[in-house]
């Protein structure tokens, strides 16, 4: 996710363009998608106690090179890992530490970005570490519903604010807070452009939702309040309050008719169509 800059009235200098795709482009993105989300169907079931974030980092490197792909996260921005690894309450950007080991209760999220053939793949989901309390699956549960919530709200014609609407509607009565520092973005040959997606906001504002553009949707939800901070590392993001945080990521395209998600996993279906 990108961090949400504060808009200069005069210039928008810094802006580049939205990441639209044109019809002939989408089998790549949809191959580094499938990618993405391979990388976490493998990696997920490994996630136990006892393992340390360098361990899934080091996973992450392999099977990304066995593909024929690059990890966009390493050396981006000086970034020294090949994927965030986000525990508890930090909220995002986490680096894998081999002296972090995980521990039966933790959640954990795992981001990953191959790069495929110039295309970017971007998914992260939020996984329990054994046995976890009943409010910690509560917050991963609502956070995925969240995702799928501001994915059914894409339609061409449509607008960003309405995603960021139909999240921040479905979860702020649950009683947790969506974070606001980062952003959903597009993204194709570039890991982040515009449109900047955030999770809350209000219907039929922002950016037009054109057929092709492509974008993410990854929304941060925590169980105390939404405020973080940047750690000395520069990197991990963690609740102000040290409460748990959670986020689950898919890159997609809007279509003629709807939305394409590049990066569903083997056994996950849009739950919102069944
Ligand atoms: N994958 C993250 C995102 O969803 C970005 C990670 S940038 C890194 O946009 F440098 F921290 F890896
Ligand atoms: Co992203
Ligand atoms: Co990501």
């Amino acid at each position: 996710m990108i961090r949400l800059k504060r808009k200069d009235k005069k210039s928008n200098r810094s802006a580049t363009s939205a990441s639209i795709v044109t019809p002939e482009e989408r089998p790549k993105m949809r191959a580094a998608g499938a990618l993405a989300a391979e990388i976490l169907d493998k990696v997920g079931p490994l996630i136990e106690p006892g393992v340390t974030t360098a361990q899934i980092d080091q996973l992450v490197h392999e099977l990304t090179e066995a593909a024929g792909a690059t990890s966009a996260p390493y050396g981006y921005k000086g970034f020294p890992a090949h994927c965030c690894t986000s525990l508890n309450d930090v909220v995002c950007h986490g680096i894998p530490d081999e002296k972090r080991v995980l521990k039966e209760g933790d959640i954990i999220n795992l981001d990953v970005t191959p790069i495929l053939d110039g295309y970017y793949g971007d998914t992260s989901r939020t996984f329990p570490v054994g046995e976890v309390s009943p409010l910690a699956r509560e917050l991963v549960g609502v956070t995925y519903e969240a995702l799928w919530k501001g994915i059914a709200a894409v339609r061409p014609g449509g607008r960003v604010g309405d995603i960021g609407h139909a999240i921040q509607s479905f979860v702020e009565p649950r009683g947790f807070s969506v974070v606001r520092q980062f952003t959903g973005h597009g993204i194709a040959t570039a890991f982040h452009t515009k449109p900047e997606v955030l999770h809350y906001g209000k219907p039929d504002t922002g950016d037009l939702l054109q057929p092709g553009t492509c974008f993410t949707i990854e929304p941060m939800i925590n169980i105390g309040e939404w405020r973080c901070q940047i750690l000395d590392d520069g990197w991990t993001a963690v609740t102000v309050d040290g409460k748990l945080s959670a986020q689950f990521e898919h890159t997609l395209v809007v279509t003629e008719s709807g939305v394409e998600i590049f990066t569903l996993g083997k056994d996950e279906r849009n739950p919102l169509c069944d």
